[in-house]
């Protein structure tokens, strides 16, 4: 099915930030940068997008099965809480069976939900519209599809809104940009609207760094691919034989760090000008942070950015968070 023939259960925008143009000047602002960087929102192109669903289902990765468990018990008394007819309002997500159990919830208590998805993704929000829209008649879906900060700046609040934010994907907004998010999330929601937000929490080293670290090797594949994907885009020529994913969690920062290092140096051709970007040996380009969160560091983010704690739930090992805040009316 493609989401366009729903008879108008269907509604799509699309921000600037989708468009080819921010890749290719971040890319190569990123690469010419002294610490070589790319933003891992540009990790999410159609194959990317599919290799991260195959690094939820790989055993090392548990956050997703902890998530899913703690939704499990508690989606009928958070959804109790929102009000009828309710507004989920998710940024990235879409067709995860976590939103489902939402969705579901919310169908089985109210008749009928609405779903406004925000995702950088347009292949991956299509994708998972029209599977929600042929599973759920009950379901009217808005499809956003650009950078978070740019779309959230342009929502206008709805009524009995429930945001969520799961998969701790909060975890790619380390500091100051996890706040910012917080406060565009609390800038598109109404006082008493509800803000659902899924953590991984600190814990012991090598149980952090595994999860990133998988016998597969799908998260290095997932991880190159931002690499193969200059290729497509831009019309390099990158050799990705020339890299080696590594990653590790770092104290100074409380969050695991990915990086691709070249093994030796190389020059490379990139965009439409050409433009010529060397990398050294031993060179690396950061490509991700996933921060891993303490309990006082989500409650003050919360607290500073206009929302009051409902519930902390955690599974027994305080492994992962589910944090329910409500948005207070300042
Ligand atoms: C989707 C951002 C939550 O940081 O754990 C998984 C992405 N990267 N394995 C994370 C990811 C490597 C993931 N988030």
């Amino acid at each position: 099915m493609n989401p366009m023939e729903s008879n108008g259960r269907y509604r799509e925008r699309i921000w600037e930030s989708h468009l080819a143009a921010d890749f290719e000047r971040d890319v190569l602002a990123g690469l010419r940068a002294p610490q070589k960087a790319i933003s891992s929102k540009y990790l999410y192109d159609a194959l990317g997008s599919a290799l991260f669903e195959a690094i939820v289902l790989l055993p090392e990765y548990d956050l997703p099965r902890r998530e899913r468990a703690l939704l499990k018990q508690h989606a009928t008394r958070i959804v109790e809480k929102i009000g009828k007819p309710p507004h989920l309002l998710e940024l990235g997500g879409g067709s995860s069976e976590k939103t489902r159990m939402l969705l579901e919830e919310a169908i089985a208590q109210y008749g009928s939900v609405r779903y406004t998805t925000i995702d950088i993704s347009l292949e991956a929000v299509r994708t998972a519209a029209a599977q929600l829209l042929d599973t759920y008649p009950q379901i009217t879906v808005e499809a956003l599809v650009g950078d978070y900060f740019q779309v959230l700046a342009d929502v206008e609040p709805r009524s009995a809104t429930l945001a969520l934010f799961l998969g701790s994907n909060l975890g790619n907004y380390p500091g100051r940009r996890g706040s910012d998010l917080f406060a565009a999330i609390h800038a598109a929601l109404s006082p008493g609207d509800m803000f659902l937000l899924g953590v991984d929490l600190r814990k012991e080293r090598a149980a952090m760094e595994l999860a990133y670290n998988d016998a597969l090797g799908v998260t290095a594949a997932f991880s190159k691919n931002v690499l193969a994907r200059i290729n497509r885009e831009l019309g390099a020529e990158i050799d990705l034989a020339n890299f080696r994913y590594a990653s590790s969690f770092d104290e100074a920062t409380g969050s695991i760090e990915a990086y691709l290092i070249a093994e030796r140096s190389a020059t490379y051709a990139l965009g439409a000008g050409h433009e010529s970007i060397d990398v050294a040996a031993g060179e690396r380009v950061h490509i991700e942070s996933s921060h891993k969160f303490t309990r006082e560091e989500v409650r003050a983010m919360g607290e500073e950015c206009g929302f009051v704690e409902r519930e902390f739930l955690t599974d027994d090992d305080d492994a992962f968070a589910l944090i329910l805040l409500e948005r207070s009316p300042r």
